[in-house]
């Protein structure tokens, strides 16, 4: 079985869609930059090994980084799921695992990298919004897409409602995400270009690629 460790900064709502989900992988172990985030304490009651290493404990990135390197090294994961984790990777460390690297990003990238997605993407009038999961390269959430599912934007939506669609979403494409690489179906077409062996694009186009029903 491939194994993984999920990365986290706060609550953890997708590293909890990860693990329940049980798409196959060994979760090996939780990291957070922040000793105080909530999934912490979530993964060790379900007895997940949890490890913090403080980015403010760390003068420089690059040492952070190496910090972070060797407390995920310790537990030798095929995959990396960053969940939620609000560190932007030096390119040091996101080069010692390449194409391991997932990143869920809520919106429909390339649109709307970085922080504030929700709301800007309502400023900007778009009528599609949702979210990516893609591999992680040292172009900050523009790697290869892996998933995407899309919600409609409404009128009567405010930036809270439109987060809480984007973020069911996630814990729809996440898991899959993880359940593909586990059945070992994703290939790389070029460099940029990722593939799903076997799924299809089916009548419920909100999601693709998925698996066909
Ligand atoms: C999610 O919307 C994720 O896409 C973004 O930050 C949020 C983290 O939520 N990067 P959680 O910690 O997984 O609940």
């Amino acid at each position: 079985m491939k194994s993984a460790v999920i990365l986290i900064s706060g609550r953890g709502s997708n590293m909890q869609a990860l693990v329940q989900a049980a798409p196959g992988l060994d979760f090996r172990a939780v990291v957070s930059n922040r000793p105080a985030a909530a999934g912490l304490a979530w993964a060790g009651g379900r007895g997940i090994a949890t490890r913090v290493v403080d980015h403010k404990a760390h003068a420089t990135r690059e040492a952070f980084d190496a910090a972070l390197a060797n407390a995920v090294d310790e537990f030798a994961p095929d995959y990396l799921f960053l969940a939620g984790f609000m560190r932007i990777l030096t390119a040091g460390f996101i080069d010692r695992y390449p194409r391991r690297i997932l990143n869920i990003h809520p919106s429909l990238l390339p649109s709307f990298p970085g922080l504030d997605t929700h709301r800007r993407a309502m400023e900007a009038g778009v009528k599609l919004h949702g979210a990516t999961v893609h591999f992680v390269t040292p172009a900050l959430d523009h790697g290869p897409i892996l998933v995407q599912a899309a919600v409609p934007v409404l009128e009567s939506d405010t930036e809270e409602t439109l987060a809480a669609r984007v973020l069911a979403q996630e814990h729809r494409i996440y898991p899959q995400a993880a359940r593909w690489l586990a059945e070992g179906r994703v290939v790389f077409s070029g460099a940029d270009v990722v593939q799903v062996r076997g799924s299809g694009v089916a009548s419920d186009w909100a999601i693709s690629p998925r698996d066909p029903k």
